[in-house]
């Protein structure tokens, strides 16, 4: 395509033959814009009577359009016939109608003309009133969002860099081996200081499936007092457990790039350790955070299933839905809570990755709220300190099922399916893709059923 950006940004308007390129002032906008001032609306015809012949839209052509206090800016590419002798002038014209700022005009000879050689391409980018755009038949706002796993390579946007040896302008990538890290013997002693603490608390504080997890990864994954398991091995472990991985992460990610990883079951880690000074407070993630407080839980099954469902909410939402995620993603996936035999245990990773908030979370003193997405999507979080605010969740099954209750709510114009085989995010857009959804899910419960007969 031509478009700059087109795979940044914004919603591309539908192709297809009965479409004309909706270059604003053609013959896309609605003669009968309820609502349009006077002024608006004679503009409108103005442009529709001066508007040139315009071809359909081909492959390549089309708009991508984004939203912003109150402009929008309109990249388009389209095709018009004849346009050397009149058309060159007239498509200015309607630009300066609907007064738009002109970044960028550019002409070329149509490449696949079957008339003459007076058919050109366009390449404009503008900006206008967004009470214009909001005139015509456009498809609404969408933002880029990884579709493929590699897609991922592209999601690196630091709000803060604290990993010396990575940089964020060449990530690592999925398909580079995860680097082996050698620590500093004092960097170990830090480690160590930190495992034995906690160590000692989890018993009565963290979650059973925590617990589970943890006996298991000190036994085939060299977690251990005296040594830094390394994110390599860490990564092969949770794979074959839950289809996790990790993949190292320069700093703090943006949120919208951090949950997007979650859709394709991918953890974004750092791997240096905090400061000697203070073993038992870091003001940003390090490896004990996401060693000790992310990675049991992201073995466990439906854990796991929790994280990629905020994950695969967040795709493609408005900045607004993807700042109501984050805070969910805080009070359940960092700070959370959940109730167990009678009692209240953590699973969150911020809690059980720091000694004082571990102990002081389920002390009497914060306040235990029932996990409500609508309402915890909303609560204000404190990152400075300890939370005055606490999230229990009932369990993880009827956390994930509230959850994706919240997730249906998000306006977006299309529904998505992760497809494991190929990890891979596909948009079900036609009929027949989700009647193909619905034919595996047709093969997947005849094998239950079959499966209920064996053992009953
Ligand atoms: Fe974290």
């Amino acid at each position: 395509t031509r478009v700059p950006g087109a795979g940044r940004a914004a919603g591309v308007a539908a192709s297809g033959q009965d479409r004309r390129v909706s270059a604003p002032g053609t013959a896309a906008i609605p003669t009968d814009a309820a609502g349009a001032p006077g002024r608006r609306t004679s503009l409108q015809e103005d442009a529709q009577k001066d508007a040139p012949a315009t071809e359909p839209l081909g492959k390549g052509e089309g708009l991508v359009w984004e939203e912003e206090e109150g402009r929008a800016t309109l990249i388009l590419t389209f095709t018009l016939r004849n346009a050397r002798k009149a058309g060159l002038s007239k498509t200015a014209e309607v630009f300066e109608t609907f007064e738009a700022g002109i970044h960028h005009f550019e002409t070329r000879q149509a490449k696949k003309s079957k008339n003459t050689t007076d058919d050109l391409e366009f390449f404009v980018k503008c900006e206008v009133d967004n009470s214009y755009v909001n005139l015509v038949n456009l498809p609404p706002f969408v933002p880029w969002f990884p579709k493929k796993i590699r897609d991922l390579d592209k999601c690196h946007h630091l709000i803060a860099k604290y990993e010396p040896d990575l940089d964020h302008d060449h990530p690592v990538s999925l398909r580079d081996p995860l680097p082996r890290v050698e620590y500093t013997v004092q960097e170990t002693a830090t480690w160590r200081e930190v495992y034995r603490k906690l160590n000692s608390l989890y018993p009565t504080h963290a979650c059973k499936q925590y617990l589970d997890v943890f006996q298991q990864l000190e036994k085939c994954c060299g977690y251990q007092e005296d040594s830094i398991p390394q994110l390599q091995d860490v990564s092969r472990f949770l794979k074959e457990r839950t289809g996790f991985q990790l993949r190292p992460a320069a700093g703090l990610l943006s949120p919208r790039d951090f949950l997007a990883s979650l859709a394709f079951r991918v953890f974004q880690s750092t791997q240096y350790i905090r400061h000697s000074s203070s073993p038992m407070h870091s003001p940003e993630p390090d490896c004990c955070h996401e060693l000790l407080g992310h990675v049991p839980m992201l073995a466990d099954k439906e854990f796991a299933q929790f994280s990629q469902a905020i994950g695969l909410a967040s795709l493609g939402s408005s900045d607004v839905e993807i700042e109501k995620l984050a805070a969910l993603y805080w009070f359940t996936i960092e700070f959370g809570l959940c109730k167990q035999n009678g009692s209240i245990k953590a699973y969150g990773a911020g809690l059980l990755s720091s000694y004082g908030e571990l102990v002081y979370a389920l002390s009497n003193t914060p306040e235990h709220k029932p996990f409500d997405p609508e309402l915890t999507a909303v609560h204000p979080y404190q990152d400075q300190t300890f939370q005055p605010v606490y999230f229990v969740a009932e369990n993880f099954e009827d956390a994930t099922a509230k959850l994706q209750k919240y997730a249906l709510k998000i306006k977006k114009p299309f529904s998505l399916h992760y497809d494991p085989f190929t990890c891979s995010i596909e948009i079900l857009n036609t009929p027949q893709k989700v009647k193909n959804m619905l034919s595996q899910m047709k093969e997947e419960l005849k094998n239950l059923c079959f499966a209920l007969e064996n053992i009953s």
